[in-house]
């Protein structure tokens, strides 16, 4: 191959790597925007996760009751008491590096936390926030 065509070829290939870690979040914040939410905030995210709802027998609950107060140190589960990694991708890499796996523990923890589904705004604002730590 010449080397007229062999640079640009490297040079798409670096690009396309460089781009494919950031399209998790990327992409979901897409799916959010296509449901109506938009201008994500990691103010609003911050204040969500130490944001206080209440649960049953009226113990206050929040996204730090299992995850701690700055998700760059690890959080310990509330009711098994198992240590929990942090959330902040500069600490713990693969953390938000799988869609599903993000769409699944929100749920899970937006139910328990808030006694019902996050909304895209919400988990958009959360995103936004945890993918700067
Ligand atoms: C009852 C305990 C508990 C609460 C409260 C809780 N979480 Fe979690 N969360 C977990 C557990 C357990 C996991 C999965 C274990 C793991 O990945 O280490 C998890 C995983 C996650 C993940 C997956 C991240 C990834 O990429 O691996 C996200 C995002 C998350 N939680 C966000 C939240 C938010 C936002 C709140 C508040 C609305 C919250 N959690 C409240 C227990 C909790």
């Amino acid at each position: 191959m010449k080397r007229q065509t062999l640079v640009p070829l490297l040079l798409l290939g670096l690009m396309l790597s460089a781009t494919a870690g950031a399209t998790v979040v990327d992409e979901l914040l897409g799916e959010y925007r296509a449901a109506g939410a938009g201008g994500f905030s990691a103010d609003r995210g911050r204040a969500l996760w130490a944001r206080e709802f209440t649960g049953e027998a009226g113990a206050p609950r929040s996204c730090v009751t299992c995850h701690g107060n700055d998700p760059t140190q690890p959080g310990r589960h509330v009711k098994t008491n198992k240590p929990i990694d942090p959330l902040a991708p500069s600490v713990a890499p693969r953390r938000l590096t799988d869609g599903k796996e993000i769409e699944k523990w929100f749920k899970r923890n937006c139910d328990w936390t808030l006694g019902r589904e996050c909304t895209p705004q919400e988990k958009g604002d959360v995103l936004t926030y945890l993918r700067q730590l």
